[in-house]
This record gives C-alpha cells, sequence and structure tokens, in this order.
C-alpha cells in the first residue's frame, strides 16, 4: 500500500474517523465532569541527620540514601498505610489507600516525598502525615520513643547537665580559690579537690555522650519531618481536558486501525487507481452513480443528455474509440460483468444512445439470454430477436431489429428464452450474424450475462472487437474481476478495460464535470446558477 492508497482509506472512512473521535471525547468529556474534584498533598521527610552535621561523611550520606530507598518501597506496604488507616480511624481498606499514595525520592538527596491523593483535602493531608508518623515510628528513634528506657535516659540526661554545670561552677570557684590563696598546704588542697571534681566531670561527660547516642538511636537511620503536608486548595482533578484529548486520540485511533482492517477483510473495488493497478487494465468510463431522476438509470443519457451522467458515458465513447485503430468498421463491443445487477444493461444502453447522438448508426444487441431486460427498457416487443435469428426461427436481421427513439440506434432484443442458450452463442450463426451486423452498424453493443455466471459472455468475448468490463464500485470484488480478465484472455478476448459503475462524484474531482444539472436548466441558464456545480447528493444503487 503506498502513501496515496492510505489516504485514500483515509479520506473514504473520514466520517467513522470523525465520528468516533467525536463520541470518544464527548461521552468521556461527560463522564470526567460527573466525577468529583479530587486533591494532592505532598510531606517531604528527610532520611538521616547528615544535614545538621558539621562535617558529614561521604559513608553517611551513602547511608542515607539507601535507607530512603528502602523506607520508600515501605510507604506503600500494608504495616505502613494500615497502621496510618487505624492511627486515623477511618473506615477504608488500605489496599483503596495504596492506590492513592505515590512516593518520590528526589535524587542524589536523602529526601523523600509522600504524596496523597484524595476527594477531601483535610483527609488528604491527615494521610500524608498520618503515613510520615508510620514511616518515623518503624526507625529505631521512633520505636524507643514511647519506651520506658527512653524516659529513663531523657531523665538521665538532664540529671547529668544539671550535676556538670554544677561541678564546673564548683570548680572555677575553687579555682580563684587556689589563685588567692597563699598557704602552700592551703593550695594544695584545693587542687586535689578541682582534680577530683574533673575527673567526676570527665565520667559523666562520657555517661551523657553514651545517652545521647542511645536516644538519637545513631544519626543515620533517622527521619524527619521536614516540610509538612498543607490542606490542598485547589483540585488536581479531574483532569477534562486531558482525558478529553487521550479519549478523542484512542478514539480516533482505534477508528483508523478499524477502517484498514475493514479495507484489509473488504475485497471490493472502490476506487479507479486501485483496479487499474491490481487488473493492469485501464479504467475508460467512470458512471455516476444516478438517483432522485425522472428517468430510470437506463435511460438517463436519452432523457437527460445534457446531465453530468450523460456525459460519463460520452467520455467512455471517447475513450472507448481512441482505445482502437480508426480504421476498425463495423466494431462490436461486448458488455460484461463478473456477477449481476452491477449495470451491465444499464451501461449498454447509455453507451449506445450517446453514440448513436454522436451520429453513429449503432445496434445494441441483448445477447443476455439468461435475464434479457434491453426490450422492457426500450419498450420493445420480443417475440422474435437473437434466439430466432440463432435457431433460424426469423427470416433475416432486418425483420427482428427495432427502431428506438434514438435516431441512428436499433434495438436487436433477445427473442424468446432458449433453454441452450451457451450452445446458440457458440453455434457458427452467430458469428456470421456479427458480420452482418457489422454491414448494418458502424458499432455494435452487446449487452450479456455475467461472465461468472455462465459460459454465454466468454464465448462472445472471443467474437467481439473488444471487451469492457462493468466493475460496481464498492460491490464488484477484486478476485472476481481477476478471474474474469483471465477468462476473457483464455478464450482469446480483447478485453479493452474497465467501466467503473456508481462511482461517487467528488467535488474537483477527476469525475465532477463541470455540467449542467436539472437545477440549472430548470432556471433557464440565468445567472451565476446556470454555472453552479451539481450539488445533488447521490445514493448508493
Ligand atoms: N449508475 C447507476 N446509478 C443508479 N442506478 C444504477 C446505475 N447502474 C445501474 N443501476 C441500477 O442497478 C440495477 C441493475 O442494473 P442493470 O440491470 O443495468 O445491471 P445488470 O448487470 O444488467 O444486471 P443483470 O445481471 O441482472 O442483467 C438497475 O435497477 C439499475 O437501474
Ligand atoms: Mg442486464
Amino acid at each position: 500500500m503506498g502513501l496515496q492508497q492510505y489516504l485514500r482509506v483515509i479520506v473514504r472512512w473520514l466520517w467513522l474517523i470523525v465520528l468516533s473521535t467525536i463520541v470518544a471525547a464527548a461521552s468521556t468529556y461527560f463522564t470526567t465532569r460527573a466525577q468529583p474534584p479530587v486533591y494532592r498533598t505532598k510531606t517531604t521527610l528527610m532520611i538521616g541527620r547528615t544535614i545538621e552535621s558539621a562535617s558529614p561523611n561521604a559513608g553517611e550520606i551513602y547511608m542515607g540514601e539507601q535507607l530512603a530507598l528502602t523506607y520508600s518501597q515501605l510507604v506503600r506496604r500494608e504495616p505502613v498505610l494500615r497502621g496510618a488507616v487505624e492511627s486515623l480511624k477511618l473506615n477504608m481498606d488500605w489496599q483503596a489507600l495504596a492506590g492513592r499514595v505515590a512516593v518520590n525520592l528526589v535524587p542524589q538527596t536523602q529526601l523523600m516525598e509522600i504524596s496523597v491523593v484524595d476527594s477531601n483535602p483535610y483527609r488528604a493531608k491527615a494521610l500524608a502525615d498520618a503515613i510520615a508518623q508510620q514511616l518515623i515510628l518503624l526507625t529505631p528513634e521512633g520505636r524507643s520513643a514511647q519506651s520506658q528506657e527512653r524516659e529513663f535516659a531523657s531523665e538521665q540526661l538532664a540529671d547529668l547537665k544539671a550535676k556538670i554545670a554544677q561541678a564546673k561552677a564548683e570548680i572555677e570557684r575553687l579555682t580563684k580559690e587556689r589563685d588567692a590563696a597563699i598557704s602552700a598546704r592551703r593550695i594544695q588542697d584545693l587542687q586535689s579537690q578541682i582534680n577530683a571534681l574533673e575527673t567526676k566531670v570527665s565520667g559523666w561527660q562520657s555517661t551523657y555522650s553514651q545517652l545521647l547516642t542511645f536516644l538519637q538511636g545513631g544519626n543515620v537511620n533517622v527521619i524527619r519531618v521536614v516540610e509538612e503536608a498543607t490542606v490542598p486548595t485547589m483540585p488536581i482533578g479531574p483532569d477534562v481536558v486531558g482525558n478529553v484529548l487521550l479519549a478523542a486520540a484512542i478514539g480516533m485511533a482505534l477508528a483508523i486501525g478499524g477502517a484498514f482492517l475493514i479495507e484489509y477483510l473488504d475485497n471490493s473495488i472502490k476506487d479507479q487507481a486501485e483496479v487499474e493497478q491490481r487488473l493492469g487494465l485501464p479504467t475508460l468510463g467512470a458512471i455516476a452513480r444516478v438517483s432522485n431522476h425522472d428517468a430510470p438509470p437506463e435511460m438517463v443519457a436519452v432523457s437527460d443528455p445534457r446531465s453530468r451522467f450523460s456525459e460519463g458515458y460520452r467520455m467512455l465513447w471517447a475513450n472507448l474509440r481512441y482505445s482502437l485503430p480508426a480504421s476498425a468498421r463495423g466494431r462490436a463491443f461486448l458488455i460484461t460483468s463478473v456477477g449481476p445487477d452491477e449495470g451491465k444493461t444499464t451501461i449498454a444502453t447509455n453507451l449506445a444512445a450517446v453514440m448513436a447522438q454522436a451520429g453513429q448508426r449503432v445496434i445494441l444487441v441483448d445477447s443476455d439470454l439468461r435475464h434479457p431486460s434491453l426490450h422492457e427498457v426500450w419498450n420493445c416487443p420480443n417475440e422474435l430477436g437473437l434466439t430466432s435469428l440463432l435457431v433460424g426461427d426469423a427470416p433475416s436481421l432486418e425483420v427482428v431489429l427495432q427502431p428506438t427513439k434514438v435516431q441512428g440506434l436499433q434495438l436487436l432484443p433477445s427473442g424468446p428464452l432458449s433453454p441452450n442458450a451457451s450452445e446458440l452463442l457458440a453455434s457458427p450463426r452467430m458469428g456470421e450474424l456479427l458480420e452482418e451486423l457489422s454491414e448494418l452498424a458502424d458499432v455494435t453493443i452487446m449487452d450479456t450475462a455475467p461472465l461468472l455466471a455462465a459460459a454465454d459472455a466468454s464465448i462472445l468475448a472471443a467474437l467481439v472487437t473488444g471487451t469492457l468490463l462493468v466493475v460496481k464500485v464498492g460491490h464488484t470484488r477484486m478476485d472476481a474481476c481477476a478471474q474474469a480478465v483471465d477468462i476473457i484472455r483464455r478464450v482469446g478476448g480483447n478485453i479493452l478495460g474497465i467501466v467503473l459503475n456508481g462511482q461517487a462524484l467528488r467535488r474537483g474531482g477527476y469525475y465532477y464535470y463541470y455540467y449542467e444539472d436539472d437545477e440549472t436548466r430548470r432556471n433557464g441558464h440565468k445567472g451565476k446558477k446556470a454555472h453552479r456545480r451539481p450539488r445533488q447528493k447521490e445514493k448508493p444503487f
């Protein structure tokens, strides 16, 4: 498939693509609008105390980052979330909360952001704080926070602090007294008191630092809230624009995919380029779909010779004329198609009419001996016809030829139905008859039975100057067409090209003729309207 073919598929299915895009976007718009607003809040935690340390070492920073990674994995797990839900006494499943909690580790730092989404902004904040608290409780510091040891240690610490301060004050006083003393005995006595106090202070200081380390639980495995969650004021969702755009894109993509799938599965012929490319045959004409017309499609070239439909037949005649050498006289063209109801009779009738209108002597032959209809189209008797000539029931061709309302156009009806139509058409008499026809007319147009339904068309294809294969757009299958072309070539027939029937008119397109229509004629060719392109809508037949 080339780019042009892709584009053609898109254009053909544009209605579906547009429709599904609009439906997807509209339904998403209304469902999104119906959803309650959602709020998000965020709390930031810090793992470790390196920031408070005057000279943090690389090991501590690394450890802090690793711990942050571990804690981030714990945030959305049961102990933390269940703990948060229970601490807030919420009637909520922890799994449901997990879907609304997100963790983000700020790269290259020991910072961890926990965000919570909720339809209630206050509950969002409470949950974020509670989750942070649950994480803190998992740390050694957090675990010992409520223990009796910690309480005792805190008391001891305060006690030691007071003792150290008191002892230091005493040392200072004793030092001053020693400096002022004169007696050597007194100086020695004061000095030994100072020494004893200093030994005590040093012992207390060592105990103090041990207790401090215990209380802090180490410097690294500590979590602190550095930024508390706030009550969000602006909802973050639902994201109407984002959702609608996404739904529209999905709707469009699905429709495009569906269109290509349908095209892939549908083997019917859709346009000129496709049929020409696949069958290697030229398109000699494209006949528009006729609708809202006074006359039946079979008679359009007679009843409305100036319409764009008739112009399509004139184009076909022009192409046909130049597809054969000018010397070829008494030419006979067979109009066939692969199946029934594809427009053989319609095209044969109108083509014969425009040829006669162009001054040709034309004989239109109903060689469709299975489903003859030309006598009905032209409202002529059918007691005598082709079959009569083939079985010898009619004395001569001239006797069975019927004049028509188009000057220069005569009709050879099918004649009475015969049970052995193929044998009759294959008889030598048929060849002789074609010779006789070529004497009486410049062009013979033959309507036939469907090519794949009976042998009739292939028998005649071998006898005529050229065969036209009618293809009903969007209906005739490509593989059936290829089979028909193969049959015609195998019997030695000369297949001249394709006639597309039911081609939709495209404004500005190849088949959209600048030709007057009924409306312009009714308006008597006056003013701008007389030159306006036809607006008539065609519908499938
Ligand atoms: N271009 C057209 N626009 C509108 N209607 C059309 C067109 N071509 C054919 N039709 C209609 O389609 C129907 C079948 O057309 P037609 O009888 O010409 O087909 P057919 O191939 O001769 O059929 P069969 O195989 O039965 O002889 C008819 O009702 C005809 O009026
Ligand atoms: Mg027919």
